[in-house]
Protein backbone atom coordinates (compact mmCIF):
# COMPACT_ATOMS: atom_id res chain seq x y z
CA UNK A 1 0.00 0.00 0.00
CA UNK A 2 1.36 3.17 -0.82
CA UNK A 3 1.64 6.01 1.41
CA UNK A 4 -1.70 8.07 0.75
CA UNK A 5 -3.56 4.91 -0.12
CA UNK A 6 -7.03 5.43 2.70
CA UNK A 7 -6.47 9.15 3.05
CA UNK A 8 -9.01 11.17 0.99
CA UNK A 9 -11.27 8.00 0.84
CA UNK A 10 -14.51 8.70 2.61
CA UNK A 11 -16.49 6.06 4.39
CA UNK A 12 -19.66 6.07 2.73
CA UNK A 13 -18.57 5.91 -0.61
CA UNK A 14 -16.09 2.99 0.14
CA UNK A 15 -19.65 1.54 1.73
CA UNK A 16 -20.91 2.39 -1.27
CA UNK A 17 -19.08 0.82 -3.84
CA UNK A 18 -18.14 -2.55 -1.91
CA UNK A 19 -22.17 -2.61 -1.71
CA UNK A 20 -22.20 -3.46 -5.28
CA UNK A 21 -20.22 -5.89 -5.66
CA UNK A 22 -20.77 -7.72 -2.27
CA UNK A 23 -24.97 -7.55 -3.62
CA UNK A 24 -23.46 -9.28 -6.82
CA UNK A 25 -21.55 -11.99 -5.38
CA UNK A 26 -24.90 -12.59 -2.57
CA UNK A 27 -26.99 -13.35 -5.82
CA UNK A 28 -24.69 -15.61 -7.27
CA UNK A 29 -23.79 -17.64 -4.07
CA UNK A 30 -27.35 -17.75 -2.72
CA UNK A 31 -29.88 -17.18 -5.98
CA UNK A 32 -31.87 -14.40 -5.01
CA UNK A 33 -31.11 -10.39 -4.25
CA UNK A 34 -29.73 -9.44 -0.38
CA UNK A 35 -32.61 -7.56 1.76
CA UNK A 36 -29.72 -5.06 2.82
CA UNK A 37 -26.22 -4.08 2.22
CA UNK A 38 -24.73 -2.66 5.49
CA UNK A 39 -21.27 -1.79 6.72
CA UNK A 40 -19.22 -1.54 10.11
CA UNK A 41 -15.49 0.34 10.22
CA UNK A 42 -12.12 -0.71 11.85
CA UNK A 43 -10.95 2.02 14.38
CA UNK A 44 -8.01 3.21 15.31
CA UNK A 45 -7.37 4.04 19.50
CA UNK A 46 -5.98 8.01 19.78
CA UNK A 47 -5.54 7.29 23.67
CA UNK A 48 -6.41 5.22 26.24
CA UNK A 49 -5.25 1.88 25.96
CA UNK A 50 -5.79 -1.44 28.00
CA UNK A 51 -8.02 0.92 30.14
CA UNK A 52 -11.86 -0.73 28.64
CA UNK A 53 -11.28 -3.52 30.61
CA UNK A 54 -10.59 -1.07 33.84
CA UNK A 55 -14.15 0.49 33.33
CA UNK A 56 -11.83 3.22 32.09
CA UNK A 57 -11.79 5.81 29.18
CA UNK A 58 -11.30 5.48 25.79
CA UNK A 59 -10.83 7.65 22.67
CA UNK A 60 -11.44 6.08 19.76
CA UNK A 61 -12.49 6.83 16.02
CA UNK A 62 -13.91 4.72 13.16
CA UNK A 63 -11.22 4.44 9.83
CA UNK A 64 -12.74 4.21 6.11
CA UNK A 65 -11.93 0.88 5.87
CA UNK A 66 -15.35 -1.21 6.54
CA UNK A 67 -16.58 -5.27 6.79
CA UNK A 68 -19.45 -5.22 4.33
CA UNK A 69 -22.56 -7.59 4.68
CA UNK A 70 -25.31 -9.06 2.39
CA UNK A 71 -27.72 -10.06 4.19
CA UNK A 72 -30.72 -11.70 4.21
CA UNK A 73 -33.30 -13.04 7.09
CA UNK A 74 -34.16 -16.62 7.03
CA UNK A 75 -37.05 -18.02 8.70
CA UNK A 76 -36.27 -21.94 8.85
CA UNK A 77 -33.33 -22.18 11.47
CA UNK A 78 -30.55 -22.20 8.91
CA UNK A 79 -27.29 -19.73 9.00
CA UNK A 80 -25.20 -19.63 5.93
CA UNK A 81 -21.93 -17.95 6.25
CA UNK A 82 -19.65 -17.30 3.14
CA UNK A 83 -16.57 -14.66 3.11
CA UNK A 84 -14.98 -12.92 0.34
CA UNK A 85 -11.89 -12.63 1.78
CA UNK A 86 -11.64 -16.46 2.54
CA UNK A 87 -11.08 -19.54 -0.22
CA UNK A 88 -13.55 -21.85 1.15
CA UNK A 89 -17.51 -22.81 0.13
CA UNK A 90 -20.46 -21.37 2.28
CA UNK A 91 -20.60 -22.56 5.36
CA UNK A 92 -24.29 -23.62 6.83
CA UNK A 93 -25.28 -24.41 10.39
CA UNK A 94 -28.29 -24.88 12.33
CA UNK A 95 -28.72 -22.01 14.96
CA UNK A 96 -29.94 -24.31 17.51
CA UNK A 97 -26.56 -25.83 17.03
CA UNK A 98 -24.25 -23.28 17.29
CA UNK A 99 -22.29 -23.73 20.74
CA UNK A 100 -19.54 -21.67 22.10
CA UNK A 101 -15.97 -22.70 21.69
CA UNK A 102 -16.38 -25.04 19.38
CA UNK A 103 -15.35 -22.82 16.28
CA UNK A 104 -11.87 -22.04 15.17
CA UNK A 105 -12.27 -20.14 12.00
CA UNK A 106 -13.88 -16.84 11.28
CA UNK A 107 -16.92 -17.64 10.90
CA UNK A 108 -17.15 -18.07 14.64
CA UNK A 109 -17.57 -14.13 14.82
CA UNK A 110 -20.59 -13.56 12.54
CA UNK A 111 -22.06 -16.69 14.23
CA UNK A 112 -21.04 -15.88 17.69
CA UNK A 113 -23.12 -13.08 16.82
CA UNK A 114 -25.94 -15.00 16.32
CA UNK A 115 -25.75 -16.78 19.39
CA UNK A 116 -25.40 -13.74 21.46
CA UNK A 117 -28.34 -12.41 20.41
CA UNK A 118 -30.54 -15.65 20.33
CA UNK A 119 -28.88 -16.24 24.06
CA UNK A 120 -30.23 -12.83 24.90
CA UNK A 121 -33.91 -13.77 23.76
CA UNK A 122 -34.18 -12.42 20.32
CA UNK A 123 -35.55 -14.74 18.08
CA UNK A 124 -33.03 -14.68 15.31
CA UNK A 125 -34.59 -17.82 13.20
CA UNK A 126 -31.42 -17.65 10.64
CA UNK A 127 -30.38 -15.63 7.57
CA UNK A 128 -27.73 -15.63 4.42
CA UNK A 129 -24.75 -13.28 4.84
CA UNK A 130 -22.53 -12.69 2.29
CA UNK A 131 -19.16 -10.59 3.69
CA UNK A 132 -16.09 -8.83 2.51
CA UNK A 133 -14.21 -6.94 4.57
CA UNK A 134 -11.23 -3.73 3.48
CA UNK A 135 -10.34 -3.86 7.38
CA UNK A 136 -6.74 -5.23 7.74
CA UNK A 137 -6.94 -8.36 9.78
CA UNK A 138 -4.08 -9.11 12.54
CA UNK A 139 -3.13 -5.69 12.36
CA UNK A 140 -4.89 -4.12 15.43
CA UNK A 141 -7.53 -2.18 13.50
CA UNK A 142 -10.57 -4.37 15.16
CA UNK A 143 -11.10 -6.31 11.69
CA UNK A 144 -12.95 -8.53 14.69
CA UNK A 145 -15.04 -6.29 15.74
CA UNK A 146 -16.10 -5.04 11.96
CA UNK A 147 -16.97 -8.29 11.50
CA UNK A 148 -18.98 -8.32 14.42
CA UNK A 149 -20.64 -5.04 14.35
CA UNK A 150 -22.18 -5.91 10.44
CA UNK A 151 -23.74 -8.62 11.17
CA UNK A 152 -25.40 -7.55 14.36
CA UNK A 153 -26.25 -4.26 12.69
CA UNK A 154 -27.83 -6.11 9.86
CA UNK A 155 -29.72 -8.36 11.66
CA UNK A 156 -30.55 -5.60 14.12
CA UNK A 157 -32.49 -4.38 11.21
CA UNK A 158 -33.85 -7.50 9.01
CA UNK A 159 -35.62 -8.78 12.80
CA UNK A 160 -36.47 -5.52 13.72
CA UNK A 161 -34.86 -5.72 16.70
CA UNK A 162 -34.80 -2.26 17.84
CA UNK A 163 -31.39 -2.31 19.49
CA UNK A 164 -28.80 0.77 20.39
CA UNK A 165 -25.77 1.03 19.23
CA UNK A 166 -24.14 0.59 22.92
CA UNK A 167 -26.63 -2.39 23.01
CA UNK A 168 -25.38 -4.51 19.62
CA UNK A 169 -22.22 -3.57 20.59
CA UNK A 170 -22.21 -5.47 24.19
CA UNK A 171 -24.03 -8.35 22.18
CA UNK A 172 -20.82 -8.16 19.75
CA UNK A 173 -18.53 -8.51 22.98
CA UNK A 174 -20.31 -11.28 24.24
CA UNK A 175 -19.38 -13.10 21.23
CA UNK A 176 -16.25 -12.38 21.37
CA UNK A 177 -15.51 -12.91 25.19
CA UNK A 178 -17.98 -16.29 25.16
CA UNK A 179 -18.43 -17.31 21.22
CA UNK A 180 -15.05 -17.16 20.17
CA UNK A 181 -13.03 -17.28 23.41
CA UNK A 182 -11.35 -14.30 23.54
CA UNK A 183 -11.45 -11.57 26.74
CA UNK A 184 -11.38 -8.20 24.91
CA UNK A 185 -12.91 -5.22 26.13
CA UNK A 186 -15.45 -2.52 25.53
CA UNK A 187 -14.43 -0.51 22.92
CA UNK A 188 -13.90 -1.73 19.31
CA UNK A 189 -17.28 -3.30 18.91
CA UNK A 190 -18.47 0.53 20.73
CA UNK A 191 -16.12 2.45 18.34
CA UNK A 192 -17.34 0.31 15.29
CA UNK A 193 -20.80 0.31 16.06
CA UNK A 194 -21.08 4.48 17.30
CA UNK A 195 -18.66 6.23 15.80
CA UNK A 196 -19.14 9.54 13.81
CA UNK A 197 -17.04 10.86 10.58
CA UNK A 198 -15.24 13.84 11.71
CA UNK A 199 -14.96 12.97 15.38
CA UNK A 200 -13.38 10.64 18.02
CA UNK A 201 -15.59 8.66 20.38
CA UNK A 202 -14.74 9.64 24.08
CA UNK A 203 -15.99 6.89 25.68
CA UNK A 204 -16.80 5.75 29.55
CA UNK A 205 -16.51 2.01 29.53
CA UNK A 206 -18.19 1.79 32.51
CA UNK A 207 -21.25 2.92 32.12
CA UNK A 208 -20.46 3.58 27.83
CA UNK A 209 -21.68 6.95 27.81
CA UNK A 210 -20.01 9.02 25.16
CA UNK A 211 -18.85 12.46 23.99
CA UNK A 212 -18.46 13.27 19.85
CA UNK A 213 -14.82 15.23 19.69
CA UNK A 214 -14.90 16.85 16.87
CA UNK A 215 -11.56 15.37 15.36
CA UNK A 216 -10.08 17.25 12.00
CA UNK A 217 -7.09 17.09 11.49
CA UNK A 218 -6.89 18.14 7.77
CA UNK A 219 -8.69 21.58 8.88
CA UNK A 220 -5.22 22.45 10.88
CA UNK A 221 -2.60 21.15 8.55
CA UNK A 222 -2.27 17.96 10.03
CA UNK A 223 -2.30 13.98 9.77
CA UNK A 224 -2.84 11.05 11.49
CA UNK A 225 -0.59 8.48 10.12
CA UNK A 226 -1.62 4.31 10.32
CA UNK A 227 1.72 2.26 10.39
CA UNK A 228 0.74 -1.28 9.91
CA UNK A 229 4.08 -3.03 11.16
CA UNK A 230 2.70 -6.46 9.76
CA UNK A 231 3.48 -8.38 12.87
CA UNK A 232 0.27 -10.17 13.48
CA UNK A 233 -1.49 -10.53 16.50
CA UNK A 234 -4.13 -12.51 18.03
CA UNK A 235 -5.81 -11.79 21.22
CA UNK A 236 -6.99 -14.88 22.45
CA UNK A 237 -3.03 -15.97 22.51
CA UNK A 238 -3.15 -15.37 26.03
CA UNK A 239 -0.59 -11.61 27.00
CA UNK A 240 -4.11 -10.21 26.87
CA UNK A 241 -5.67 -11.97 28.83
CA UNK A 242 -2.54 -12.19 31.56
CA UNK A 243 -2.71 -8.38 31.45
CA UNK A 244 -6.35 -8.53 32.42
CA UNK A 245 -5.76 -11.02 35.10
CA UNK A 246 -2.97 -8.74 36.24
CA UNK A 247 -5.22 -5.66 36.72
CA UNK A 248 -8.02 -7.50 37.90
CA UNK A 249 -5.33 -8.18 41.09
CA UNK A 250 -4.16 -4.84 41.48
CA UNK A 251 -7.77 -3.80 41.79
CA UNK A 252 -8.35 -6.58 44.18
CA UNK A 253 -5.41 -6.09 46.25
CA UNK A 254 -6.05 -2.02 46.19
CA UNK A 255 -9.78 -2.89 46.89
CA UNK A 256 -11.83 -0.98 44.57
CA UNK A 257 -13.95 -2.51 41.84
CA UNK A 258 -11.44 -2.02 38.97
CA UNK A 259 -8.84 0.06 38.35
CA UNK A 260 -10.42 3.52 37.23
CA UNK A 261 -11.31 4.05 40.32
CA UNK A 262 -7.71 4.91 41.95
CA UNK A 263 -8.06 8.38 41.54
CA UNK A 264 -4.47 10.00 39.37
CA UNK A 265 -3.62 11.95 42.87
CA UNK A 266 -3.58 9.02 45.03
CA UNK A 267 -1.41 6.88 42.60
CA UNK A 268 1.76 7.10 44.98
CA UNK A 269 -0.09 6.03 47.82
CA UNK A 270 -1.77 2.82 46.12
CA UNK A 271 1.94 1.78 44.40
CA UNK A 272 3.06 1.99 47.70
CA UNK A 273 0.18 -0.50 49.17
CA UNK A 274 1.16 -2.94 46.57
CA UNK A 275 4.55 -3.23 48.19
CA UNK A 276 6.42 -6.20 46.31
CA UNK A 277 4.06 -6.73 43.76
CA UNK A 278 6.45 -5.26 41.36
CA UNK A 279 4.40 -6.75 38.67
CA UNK A 280 0.76 -5.54 39.41
CA UNK A 281 2.71 -2.36 40.43
CA UNK A 282 3.76 -1.59 36.77
CA UNK A 283 0.26 -2.78 35.30
CA UNK A 284 -1.30 -0.26 37.92
CA UNK A 285 0.53 2.22 36.95
CA UNK A 286 -0.72 2.20 33.27
CA UNK A 287 -3.50 2.02 33.40
CA UNK A 288 -3.90 4.53 36.26
CA UNK A 289 -1.56 7.31 34.31
CA UNK A 290 -3.15 6.23 30.80
CA UNK A 291 -6.76 7.49 32.26
CA UNK A 292 -4.99 10.63 33.09
CA UNK A 293 -3.72 10.80 29.46
CA UNK A 294 -7.35 10.55 28.07
CA UNK A 295 -8.57 13.49 30.40
CA UNK A 296 -5.76 15.63 29.20
CA UNK A 297 -6.20 14.35 25.31
CA UNK A 298 -10.01 15.75 25.96
CA UNK A 299 -9.27 18.78 27.72
CA UNK A 300 -6.60 20.02 24.86
CA UNK A 301 -9.06 19.11 21.79
CA UNK A 302 -11.76 20.99 23.36
CA UNK A 303 -10.12 23.96 24.02
CA UNK A 304 -8.66 23.75 20.53
CA UNK A 305 -4.92 22.91 21.09
CA UNK A 306 -4.54 19.78 18.76
CA UNK A 307 -1.03 20.49 18.26
CA UNK A 308 0.13 19.98 22.16
CA UNK A 309 -1.51 16.38 22.47
CA UNK A 310 1.36 14.68 20.30
CA UNK A 311 3.41 14.67 23.33
CA UNK A 312 0.67 12.73 25.54
CA UNK A 313 0.44 10.01 22.55
CA UNK A 314 4.09 9.32 22.79
CA UNK A 315 4.40 9.20 26.64
CA UNK A 316 1.15 6.72 26.51
CA UNK A 317 3.73 4.25 23.89
CA UNK A 318 6.41 4.48 26.84
CA UNK A 319 4.03 3.95 29.49
CA UNK A 320 2.36 0.66 26.82
CA UNK A 321 6.25 -0.50 25.99
CA UNK A 322 7.54 -0.31 30.37
CA UNK A 323 5.19 -0.87 32.00
CA UNK A 324 2.34 -2.80 30.64
CA UNK A 325 5.36 -4.09 28.20
CA UNK A 326 2.74 -5.00 25.68
CA UNK A 327 4.91 -3.21 22.48
CA UNK A 328 7.29 -4.97 20.18
CA UNK A 329 10.68 -4.16 18.69
CA UNK A 330 8.73 -2.99 15.74
CA UNK A 331 5.60 -0.84 17.10
CA UNK A 332 9.09 0.60 19.06
CA UNK A 333 11.04 1.54 16.10
CA UNK A 334 7.65 3.14 14.32
CA UNK A 335 7.95 5.49 16.96
CA UNK A 336 11.36 6.72 17.92
CA UNK A 337 12.22 6.84 14.45
CA UNK A 338 8.68 8.75 13.51
CA UNK A 339 9.49 11.26 16.49
CA UNK A 340 13.25 11.78 15.97
CA UNK A 341 11.77 12.94 12.04
CA UNK A 342 9.49 15.53 13.24
CA UNK A 343 6.49 14.03 14.36
CA UNK A 344 4.14 15.77 16.58
CA UNK A 345 4.01 12.24 18.47
CA UNK A 346 3.48 8.47 17.98
CA UNK A 347 2.06 5.14 20.05
CA UNK A 348 1.30 1.98 19.79
CA UNK A 349 -2.75 1.46 18.83
CA UNK A 350 -5.07 -1.39 19.57
CA UNK A 351 -3.72 -4.79 22.12
CA UNK A 352 -0.09 -4.84 20.81
CA UNK A 353 2.26 -7.39 21.03
CA UNK A 354 2.29 -6.72 16.52
CA UNK A 355 -0.64 -4.84 14.65
CA UNK A 356 -0.20 -0.68 13.94
CA UNK A 357 1.18 2.34 15.48
CA UNK A 358 -0.24 6.12 15.14
CA UNK A 359 2.04 9.35 14.13
CA UNK A 360 0.52 12.50 14.28
CA UNK A 361 2.57 14.88 11.79
CA UNK A 362 2.73 18.35 10.46
CA UNK A 363 0.76 17.56 6.77
CA UNK A 364 3.94 19.47 5.68
CA UNK A 365 6.44 16.45 7.69
CA UNK A 366 3.89 13.78 6.29
CA UNK A 367 6.68 12.15 3.47
CA UNK A 368 9.74 12.87 5.34
CA UNK A 369 8.79 10.95 8.48
CA UNK A 370 7.11 8.16 6.02
CA UNK A 371 10.32 7.59 4.60
CA UNK A 372 12.21 7.85 8.02
CA UNK A 373 9.86 4.71 8.99
CA UNK A 374 10.15 2.80 5.56
CA UNK A 375 14.23 3.38 5.84
CA UNK A 376 14.45 2.37 9.08
CA UNK A 377 12.49 -0.84 8.73
CA UNK A 378 14.38 -1.94 6.42
CA UNK A 379 17.98 -1.19 7.47
CA UNK A 380 16.52 -3.30 10.85
CA UNK A 381 15.52 -6.05 8.05
CA UNK A 382 12.00 -6.14 9.36
CA UNK A 383 8.96 -6.39 6.73
CA UNK A 384 8.35 -2.88 4.70
CA UNK A 385 5.42 -1.60 6.80
CA UNK A 386 2.10 -0.35 5.35
CA UNK A 387 1.31 3.43 5.62
CA UNK A 388 -2.03 5.33 4.90
CA UNK A 389 -3.54 8.26 6.25
CA UNK A 390 -6.51 7.96 8.39
CA UNK A 391 -9.77 10.50 8.71
CA UNK A 392 -12.43 9.91 11.32
CA UNK A 393 -15.29 7.92 9.57
CA UNK A 394 -18.60 6.70 9.81
CA UNK A 395 -19.81 3.89 12.17
CA UNK A 396 -21.66 0.96 11.30
CA UNK A 397 -24.71 1.84 8.75
CA UNK A 398 -27.51 0.77 6.24
CA UNK A 399 -25.74 1.02 2.59
CA UNK A 400 -28.37 -0.33 0.61
C1 LIG B 1 -7.96 -4.80 21.98
C2 LIG B 1 -9.27 -5.11 22.68
C3 LIG B 1 -9.87 -3.85 23.30
C4 LIG B 1 -8.85 -3.11 24.15
C5 LIG B 1 -7.53 -2.95 23.39
C6 LIG B 1 -6.46 -2.37 24.26
O1 LIG B 1 -8.19 -3.98 20.88
O2 LIG B 1 -10.20 -5.66 21.77
O3 LIG B 1 -11.01 -4.19 24.05
O4 LIG B 1 -8.65 -3.75 25.37
O5 LIG B 1 -7.06 -4.19 22.88
O6 LIG B 1 -6.77 -1.07 24.59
Amino acid sequence: MTKSQGQGMSGSTAGETAAGAVGGRFRELYGAEPQGVWAAPGRVNLIGEHTDYNDGFVMPFALPHTAVAAVSRRDDGVLRLHSADVAAPVVEVAVDSLTPGTDKNWTAYPAGVVWALREAGHAVSGADIHLASAVPAGAGLSSSAALEVVVALALNDLYALGLDGRQLALLCQRAENVYVGAPVGIMDQTASACCESGHALFLDTRDLSQRQIPFDLAAEGMRLLVVDTRVKHSHSEGEYGKRRAGCEKGAALLGVDALRDVPHADLDAALERLGDEEEVRRLVRHVVTEDARVDRVVTLLEAGDTRAIGPVLTAGHASLRDDFRVSCPELDLVVDTAVAAGALGARMTGGGFGGSAIVLAEETDVDAVTEAVENAFAAAGFKTPRVFGAVPSAGARRVR
